[in-house]
């Protein structure tokens, strides 16, 4: 069987999307459905850049699908200085069942996986962020009972790794995905163009503005941090009064504009006062705890089924018992 890897969202095509995303919901409802990792077999859990979710939800995750999470503090192994990328991946994949990364690059990513012969999960590069994508969707999903048609308004840094997963994400799950941001913080133009020809596919649809009507009748509204890890040097500017993301700002006004019903994400950690103003993050329409809760339930799925995929761990019990 082909090894499959989660490098970018658009890695999975729109039914495997679907297939992950119901999985993740049969495993919200019974925690200990499947043991794909029973053994335990180990999952090797690397961060190059500070972590809390991540390492929480992979670690609980790896766990409860029977197996053993071995974190590895990406400062002592320094993968790429102290040895290449290519003969890390080649003792680290003679030892686990997958490898989850926190990096920079995604050339290292790719790199990695193209040295192993087990799934390899992108948990946040330079690039994006496909597991808080799947976990972002299941809360969609929670909230409206589908994905498919809904629109969601991603607000802020059009050009991080959060706007490009929303528009590969999105376009995957026939969203009408819109990223409003300033006009120097556009999304990559070959990112926009790979989100395009998805939601072509799939019925979405990807718009890029820096006018806020597009918050108009939205179903979601989320935002990230104007920060990025591996920004920092730039945070006066950034976050200051002269930040070119001030007008983008989630505030009550902002979300007066959605959908009534509408709901509030952010991957955190957030910033009250900057990203986002307080009432919205600690109001009725935000769902950012579930969100955050959501990482454990998607990335298990995922795991579940890339192992599937690499021909390990047969899933049991049957989909039968487990849908919901
Ligand atoms: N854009 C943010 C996401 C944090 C989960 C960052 O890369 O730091």
């Amino acid at each position: 069987m082909t090894v499959r890897h989660l490098l970018a969202d658009d890695d999975l095509t729109a039914v495997e999307q679907a297939e992950v995303l119901e999985l993740g919901l049969a495993l919200r409802a019974d925690r200990y459905a499947r043991r794909p990792l029973d053994g335990p077999r180990a999952v090797a859990i690397i961060f190059d850049k500070p972590t809390l979710r991540t390492q929480l939800s992979f670690s609980t995750g790896v766990a409860e699908l029977g197996g053993f999470p071995t974190v590895v503090d990406g400062n002592l192994a320094q993968i790429g200085t102290r040895e290449s990328v290519a003969d890390v991946a080649r003792v680290v994949g003679r030892q686990v069942s997958a490898i989850v990364w926190r990096t920079h690059g995604q050339d290292r990513l790719q790199e990695m996986a193209d040295h192993v012969d087990v799934p390899v999960v992108n948990a946040l590069s330079d690039d994006y962020h496909p597991c808080q994508l799947l976990a972002d969707l299941l809360t969609v999903r929670e909230a409206f009972g589908d994905v498919a048609g809904r629109t969601l308004v991603y607000l802020g840094d059009g050009a991080n790794n959060m706007a490009h997963s929303y528009l590969l994400a999105c376009a995957t799950a026939g969203m009408d995905v819109r990223i409003v941001s300033p006009a120097s913080h556009r999304p990559d133009p070959g990112v926009l163009a790979r989100a395009r020809d998805r939601a072509a596919e799939t019925g979405g649809a990807c718009t890029v503005t820096d006018d806020l009507a597009a918050v108009d009748g939205a179903d979601v509204v989320v935002t990230d941090t104007w920060v990025s890890m591996g920004q920092e040097s730039q945070a006066g500017e950034r976050k200051g009064e002269a930040s070119p993301f001030v007008p983008f700002r989630v505030t009550a006004d902002v979300m007066a504009r959605a959908a009534a019903g509408a709901i509030f994400l952010h991957c955190l950690p957030a910033y009250r006062g900057v990203e986002v103003a307080a009432e919205v993050i600690d109001g009725p329409a935000s769902r950012v705890w579930d969100e955050a809760e959501n990482r454990l339930h998607a990335q298990k799925a995922l795991l579940a089924w890339l192992l599937e995929r690499a021909g390990e761990g047969a899933l049991a019990p049957s989909p039968a018992q487990v849908t919901g």
